[in-house]
């Protein structure tokens, strides 16, 4: 069966900005509030912590920094280590070196694509030791192993109980790397709402966009004074130019902010289209041999932020140039970190299924406002490759 012709390329993933961002913008142009002070900021901040039900939350400029001024107020030192998964964008693994502490990479789970939660326990428990002063320390390296950064993979929630479980165990700060997944789920808690801090992106291919922008939500008070402080140049005073130790200008502004709050307005919307959206390419797919479509583990709920397929590796490159002619926009997975040549000399615990989804995946078309017919020719062109192969 030979494909329908289309004359528009069919986006990965792009904003939906028909609410009310153009009024709420417009207010801050009118009223002259366009940098970082401004109630637009507040209420912004106000709205994604009433959302994922956390006391506090701080305003950034970007997921990035989200996570460094995190890492920064959990008390990373230098020469700390910090567990990452070697399976993600590479943002939370390049702030851990910002503060010049050391990922540690640990493999992928296979149904979530997010850290194995049992390998991580299993290298703490037999290649880490708890000392006397309370900390757990990596045998091979004598560092400290600090942290811990679970990443919800395209908007699935990875194993949050048994991480939480361990990070006790081992006295271990969580700091979730949620910035792909507003609006998931554990049990009806959000994503970003388990660690001590949890981190969101509204970079423009997430679920909500202000173009650039991030956010930290957390229940501890002197954390989030913490990161505020940090976030605007650790000014003491607004007045004096007084500051008491080396500060980041991270802060979001108003503008940003007043575009996230017109999409914090539709985000369940977003999540609900999304959601049924997932249905219908899996729909659409079902029974096409070679494709698997990665899914919700319950009792976990996605928000389906980059819809994800797994082919045989022989295909996936094949499949995706295939794609692109038909005017498809697919990408296949990161790169591993632990290969690229800055992170090659990091401890990488037996990794061994990442490479394998590594080898597999391809993200589909994911837009919020992709159109019923494209998913069809999306779905069209998957199933037409296969069966001429
Ligand atoms: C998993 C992950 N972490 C961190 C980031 C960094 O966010 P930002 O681009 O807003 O700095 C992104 C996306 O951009 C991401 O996908």
């Amino acid at each position: 069966m030979s494909d329908p012709v289309i004359s528009q390329l069919i986006p990965l993933s792009v904003p939906e900005l028909s609410g009310n961002e153009w009024k709420y913008i417009k207010e801050c142009l009118d009223s002259g509030w366009v940098s970082s002070v401004g109630k637009f900021v507040e209420r912004f901040e106000n709205a994604l912590a009433e959302y994922t039900d956390c006391r506090y939350s701080v305003a950034v400029v970007n997921g990035t920094s989200a996570l460094h001024l995190s890492l920064l107020a959990c008390g990373i030192q230098p020469d700390d280590e910090v567990i990452v998964p070697s399976l993600t964008f590479i943002a939370p693994v390049n702030t851990v070196r910002y503060c010049r502490a050391y990922p540690v990479f640990m493999d992928c789970d296979r149904d979530t694509l997010c850290i194995d939660v049992r390998k991580t326990e299993d290298f703490l428990f037999s290649e880490c030791v708890r000392r006397s002063d309370g900390f757990t320390y990596n045998k091979k390296t004598g560092r400290r192993i600090k942290a811990v950064i679970p990443v919800h993979i395209f908007g699935h929630p990875a194993n949050m109980e048994h991480l939480l479980d361990i990070s006790i165990k081992y006295n271990i700060t969580v700091i979730e790397d949620a910035t792909e997944s507003l609006g998931s789920e554990h049990k009806g808690k959000k994503t970003g709402s388990f660690g001590e801090a949890g981190c969101f992106s509204f970079n423009g291919n997430k679920i909500i966009t202000t173009g650039g922008g991030g956010m930290v939500v957390t229940d501890n008070k002197d954390l989030a004074d913490r990161m505020r402080h940090l976030s605007t140049q650790a000014k003491k005073d607004a007045i004096t130019g007084d500051h008491d130790e080396v500060g980041y200008n991270y802060r979001l502004t108003n503008i940003q902010a007043a575009m996230g709050l017109a999409q914090m307005e539709r985000l369940e919307e977003f999540i609900e289209i999304k959601r049924r959206n997932a249905v219908s390419y899996r729909d659409l797919l079902d029974g096409t041999s070679n494709v698997d479509f990665l899914w919700e583990q319950p009792p976990s709920k996605s928000n389906f932020w980059l819809y994800t397929i797994k082919v045989p590796r022989e295909h996936r490159d094949a499949l995706m140039k295939y794609l692109s002619e038909k005017k498809i926009q697919a990408r296949p997975i990161w790169k591993l970190i632990h290969t690229l040549p800055m992170y090659a000399e990091c401890q990488a615990y037996k990794i061994d299924e990442a490479y394998q989804a590594h080898g597999t995946c391809i993200n589909l078309p994911s837009s919020v406002n992709i159109k019923r017919e494209d998913l069809e020719y999306v779905a069209h062109c998957i199933k037409n490759y296969f069966h001429g192969t």
